[in-house]
């Protein structure tokens, strides 16, 4: 095994002990009076992808930022590899490759360029570099593009480039923030496979995004955040197996109905949503009840047991607002 992924000798012999190589304890962070963290707790596994989730504000890029020493943590502890990350972010540092929200490419040279440069901070050198550059280009289907200069690249090829030089040198720590954002299927495709990848490696992967189903196709353990606190966590399947079934949600013009007979409705805004087993019996019902009251009717949407489904019975909301699909609009 190759020394600078990282990984402890003698791993058998804690193998029946909890292995996290990344843990997060009562992580606090403030910026003035905002409260970005409030007591946030992690724990990540080798070879486990945890995909982090929450709503724009919710603190997942201040810690993600604290985890790899570019902000700093009020109180808290961070442990990467048995390394007190808040005291020695640099050696905590070389375990890591973050991938950050915004994108950092050099764009006046050439993505060959790009990747020389981080290759040789990451303390790769000789012949380790050409093969590190050229196993990451192969993987984020960027080898026909090494001549491009960056700045020419589409958003997606960007995306594609900055996640590359996160990845180099296999990090035994991967961070990726949003790392879809703007993405173009090939792209989303080509992340998905590698993330996948380097975990069935050994490496430790944290994965903020909007998209649920990418969290679903990683099969990632899943960490809902919201205002600074973790709400829910926990593997994909449990989480649906728990929302408890469909969900019929009915979107009136103006206010919805406040009471339904012998079903339990939320509101949220101008949508009512109902948990069911049997969703097309229960939209059936619930047109018969509203009556009159069904011309107000704008859309109805039958949404399958999912980590949507989960999402909205654990939070109250949909993940990515405005993608309501008006699947019956009679
Ligand atoms: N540098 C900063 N200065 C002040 N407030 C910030 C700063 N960075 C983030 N925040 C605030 O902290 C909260 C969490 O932000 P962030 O960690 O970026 O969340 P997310 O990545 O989940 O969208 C938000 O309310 C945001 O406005
Ligand atoms: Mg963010």
């Amino acid at each position: 095994m190759d020394s600078t992924t990282g990984l402890k000798e003698g791993r058998d012999v804690t193998a029946t002990m909890p292995d996290a190589f990344l843990e997060v304890e009562d992580l606090h962070k403030a910026y003035g009076s905002v409260v970005a963290l409030n007591g946030v707790d992690l724990s990540v596994q080798r070879g486990q992808i945890v995909g982090l989730l929450g709503p724009n504000g919710a603190g997942k890029t201040t810690l993600v930022s604290i985890i790899c020493g570019l902000r700093r943590a009020d109180r808290g502890k961070v442990t990467v590899n048995g390394i007190d990350a808040l005291s020695h972010p640099q050696r905590a540092r070389a375990f890591i490759g973050l991938a950050p929200q915004d994108i950092g490419i050099y764009p006046s040279v050439t993505v060959l360029n790009n990747l020389q440069l981080f290759a040789e901070l990451t303390g790769l050198s000789g012949r380790a570099v050409a093969t590190q550059i050229e196993q990451i280009a192969t993987a984020l289907r960027l080898d026909e593009l090494l001549d491009r200069k960056a700045g020419e690249l589409s958003g997606g090829q960007k995306r594609r480039l900055h996640t590359a030089i996160a990845l180099l040198n296999e990090p035994p720590l991967v961070l990726l923030d949003e790392p879809t954002t703007g993405a173009d299927v090939e792209t989303r495709a080509a992340l998905l496979e590698v993330v996948t990848d380097l975990a069935r490696r050994g490496s430790s992967v944290v994965y903020s995004t909007h998209y649920l189903q990418e969290i679903e196709t990683l099969d990632a353990t899943v960490v809902i955040i919201e205002h600074g606190n973790v709400i829910a966590s926990g593997a994909v399947h449990d989480l649906i197996a728990a929302s408890g079934g469909s969900i019929v949600a009915i979107t009136f013009a103006g206010q919805p109905p406040s009471h339904l007979n012998g079903y339990t409705a939320s509101v949220d805004g101008s949508v009512m949503r109902v948990t069911t087993d049997d969703p097309g019996r229960a939209t059936a019902q619930i047109l018969e009840q509203l009556g009159a009251e069904s011309s107000r009717v704008e859309g109805i949407e039958i949404i399958k047991p999912s980590l949507e489904t989960a999402y909205l019975a654990i939070t109250g909301h949909r993940y990515t607002q405005g993608e309501e699909r008006n699947v019956v609009a009679s």
